[in-house]
């Protein structure tokens, strides 16, 4: 397999290994509701953090979100954003080796990133977790303004790579159903059983029992599927299905016909996809406001926050209440407040 070389890769991936094994040390005085909830905020480096998580959690974490620095060359007031680029993964390597050890096998890692480094990432992450446990690099589109003096392109998404320890052992949840997708069922003929939605009963598959002429309520005979296709139904089922009233045949009955899928018939959510809009999941400036929001006396609010519908998404998307999450970049604290409202453990 290929793999990505750096001046300093013998030593860096050796480093998680070498980082000495601290004990947490609690401030109580800083401490908030319920001490046997086990949620925990834990303030320092990340990498002795998480070597100290290791002997009491590897293996128990279901779900890890992190939104490194992107190395976009600022400085932040909250921290600085500007490594040189064998040093930015130097720091991420024994970071993503350690969390890889929290996860339980049916766990997944989402990590936030844009262009600048991102398919250097995808390199070492692939190498880390294997190329096998990989399933996909959400798009998410984090502005919906166009900035016209950008220099070439205007900047409007980021995205996630997303990997599961083991893909074999990972399943991920569907997504509620949207009130516009569920709009899409319409009831044209006032069928008793509620709105339906028009499917196509051909498809490209081959079927050896797909291939029958069809006569259409006004008269038309179809002489076959359409070219390049198949029924997907033979041809008693689809007999059936229209004695039932589940074919549609079109205003005057003389369409193709497509059968009638009943929303009270469908019980299943939506298979998550790999873009996410704004509308969806929130983008840039919704997150900022969320930050003002919660820390209103403060001067200087955080400047790069995620907003919480996108967390609350990989969440819905990868976890169940009850579950263990983790961030170990946590900036403002966006994903700790997602996973108390949530109620996953964190
Ligand atoms: C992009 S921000 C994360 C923003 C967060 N997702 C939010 O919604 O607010 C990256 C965070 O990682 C922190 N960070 C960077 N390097 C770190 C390290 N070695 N250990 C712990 N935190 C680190 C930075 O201080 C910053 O708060």
């Amino acid at each position: 397999m290929p793999t990505l070389h750096w001046l300093t890769r013998d030593e860096d991936v050796r480093a998680a290994a070498k980082t000495p094994t601290r004990l947490l040390e609690e401030a109580p005085e800083l401490g908030y509701g319920d001490r046997d909830a086990g949620n925990m905020l834990i303030q320092g480096d990340n990498l002795e953090a998480l070597k100290a998580l290791l002997p009491y959690y590897a293996g128990q974490v279901k779900c890890i979100y992190i939104d490194p620095p992107y190395n976009t060359g600022s400085a932040f007031e909250h921290y600085d954003d500007n490594l040189e680029h064998s040093m930015w993964l130097a720091m991420m390597w024994p970071r993503l080796e350690l969390l890889r050890g929290l996860l339980s096998e049916d766990g997944s890692i989402w990590v936030s990133i844009d262009d600048r480094e991102g398919h250097y990432l995808k390199i070492i992450v692939d190498e880390i977790f294997g190329r096998s446990n990989f399933l996909t690099s959400v798009i998410w589109q984090k502005i919906y303004t166009i900035k016209n003096s950008a220099k070439h392109f205007s900047d409007m998404h980021d995205f996630m790579l997303c990997f599961a320890k083991d893909s074999e052992h990972l399943k991920c949840n569907d997504l509620p159903r949207s009130t516009k997708q569920d709009n899409a069922y319409k009831n044209p003929d006032n069928d008793p059983r509620g709105p339906w939605k028009a499917t196509p009963i051909q498809a490209r598959n081959y079927y050896s029992k797909g291939e029958y002429k069809i006569e259409t309520p006004s008269g038309r005979v179809i002489e076959g599927p359409p070219s390049g296709t198949y029924w997907r139904i033979a041809k008693e089922k689809f007999i059936d299905l229209d004695k039932d009233n589940r074919v549609w045949w079109g205003k005057d009955g003389n369409n193709i016909p497509a059968q009638k899928r009943f929303l009270s018939e469908v019980t299943t959510g939506v298979v998550p996809t790999s873009l996410w809009l704004h509308q969806d999941v929130g983008h840039n400036a919704e997150a900022k406001n969320e930050v003002r929001e919660v820390f209103r006396d403060v001067n200087q609010t955080f400047l790069t926050p995620k907003p919480e519908r996108l967390i609350e998404r990989i969440f819905q998307i990868a976890t169940n209440p009850g579950d263990l999450v983790l961030d170990s970049f946590l900036g403002s604290g966006t994903t700790a407040a997602v996973a108390q409202k949530m109620g996953r453990r964190y």
